[in-house]
């Protein structure tokens, strides 16, 4: 193959390199085009657009491969812990005995939050969203740390392992405390002794006079969850990190925005969407048929299928997919909302419209059924999907932070009025503005 790329525009020839990433994907560098030709590429919402070169997570949409560091989600999933995987995808390798369990107790020992923050949390309103407050929280984290979110990269980069596992650890803690809140119920404190996942558990339904011990299964579906969860490539909101990291922000500010892309119904919001999708399919007493009609019209969007980059079935959700019989058959529950998800899959999956459209299950299909059995309230499973991410969402901050990168900052093809002359008050009537001209 060639290594350049020649674009014709008018008489003129440009000629730009070709770059292959290591798994074979092929780019065009076209960083040179605007300053040799005046043009730029214009691409909505970024499909065919590399905004970075990156280490972390490997994603073949086409043929539903999800690799973190060259690894398996499938052997991950299967052999891993979510906290292992959050190494790996920190650090980028997996860590030996000792690694592991140094990296686990830093993580345990910042799981506590400055009583400070106690106040703030009492200021919000009782029906605040959790993911308003946990992008607040974690920005406010920041402020308790300044040492450590100090603007200037080099010293932030210094201190970024302290950094790391106080942001691992205290999401989960903060996130607990928002639910805390909203109930009414006292805060409760993490224990030295659980472990991650079980001691997110623990904080959510404990009570200082009766302790919660989770089912096992339900602590390991949690932390499957939040291993699925942990990165995945340039998706909304690692992409806010990273635009927000480019500008020279501490990591603490960046996760914080990252949370905010994430909790849209389009992202992270979608395991909340399916649920409340799937409930209203049960309540109308309809099976799944009459809602893929519906889809099929444009009147409704089947949550947690489709996606941008897997044209197959994310692997996530075929993991997930297998992993709630098993969740539920532990926990002796049915969920008729199963049964309508397997009815909605199976129809789906058949059906032409979604068949030429590419669209399959994706990692939110199923672990909205999943968190339901585990006992967490639905306002909380972006939540989860947030503590999920964090690894991710550190890991590409540094990749920015370590690299030589500009500031991101995209163009636009401006399509608004041309320039035209200030009008003055008295001069703008009751059928003010204008009509536009056609
Ligand atoms: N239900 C029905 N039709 C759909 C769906 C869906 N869930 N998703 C896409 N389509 C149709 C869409 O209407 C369009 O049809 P047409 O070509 O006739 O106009 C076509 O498929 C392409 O859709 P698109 O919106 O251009 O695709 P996109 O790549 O911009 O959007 C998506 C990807 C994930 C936002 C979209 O598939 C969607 O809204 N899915 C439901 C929400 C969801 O489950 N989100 C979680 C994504 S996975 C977790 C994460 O990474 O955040």
């Amino acid at each position: 193959m060639e290594d350049t790329a020649t674009l014709r525009i008018a008489d003129e020839n440009y000629t730009f390199p070709l770059m292959v990433g290591t798994e074979g994907e092929k780019a065009i560098d076209t960083r040179s085009l605007r300053s040799s030709s005046g043009f730029i590429t214009y691409d909505d919402g970024y499909g065919n657009t590399g905004s970075c070169q990156s280490k972390i997570t490997f994603i073949d949409g086409e043929k539903g491969i999800l690799r973190y560091r060259g690894y398996p989600i499938e052997q991950l999933a299967e052999s891993s812990t979510f906290i292992e995987a959050a190494y790996l995808i920190i650090y980028g390798e997996l860590p030996n005995r000792g690694q592991l369990s140094q990296f686990s107790q830093n993580v345990l020992r910042q799981a506590r939050i400055d009583v400070g923050m106690n106040n703030i949390f009492e200021g919000f309103p009782h029906n605040s969203h959790p993911m308003a407050m946990l992008s607040a929280m974690l920005n406010t984290l920041g402020c308790y740390y300044s040492e450590l979110a100090s603007n200037n990269r080099e010293r932030d980069l210094e201190n970024f392992d302290q950094a790391a596992s106080v942001l691992l650890s205290k999401v989960r803690t903060l996130a607990a405390m928002s639910y805390r809140m909203k109930q009414g119920l006292p805060f409760i404190y993490p224990k030295g002794n659980m472990g991650y996942s079980q001691n997110f558990l623990h904080m959510m339904f404990s009570e200082p006079y009766n302790e919660y011990y989770p089912h096992d299964d339900v602590t390991k579906a949690l932390d499957l969850i939040f291993l699925l969860h942990a990165d995945h490539e340039q998706n909304c909101s690692t992409s806010t990190v990273r635009m927000v990291a480019s500008g020279g922000a501490n990591l603490f500010a960046s996760v914080a925005a990252g949370v905010c892309a994430l909790w849209g119904p389009l992202h992270g919001g979608a395991n909340m969407a399916v649920v409340k999708m799937l409930q209203e399919i049960h309540d109308a007493g309809d099976d799944g048929r009459k809602f893929i009609e519906k889809a099929k019209k444009g009147e409704a969007r089947l949550m947690g299928f489709g996606h941008r980059v897997y044209k197959n079935y994310d692997p996530r959700a075929k993991i997930l997919g297998e992993y709630c019989e098993k969740v539920l058959k532990a926990l002796g529950r049915k969920d008729p909302l199963l049964d309508i998800a397997r009815h909605l899959e199976q129809e789906a999956l058949s059906d032409d419209y979604f068949i030429q459209r590419k669209l399959y299950p994706n990692v939110d299909f199923y672990s909205g059924i999943i968190l339901k059995a585990v006992g967490l309230p639905l306002d909380m499973f972006t939540v989860i999907f947030a503590i999920g991410r964090m690894p991710g969402w550190i890991a590409n901050w540094k990749e920015v932070a370590e690299s030589s990168s500009r500031i991101h900052r995209p163009r636009q093809i401006y399509v608004g009025p041309t320039i035209r002359d200030y009008v003055m008050m008295k001069d703008r009537g009751r059928d003010w503005p204008p009509a536009a001209k056609e």
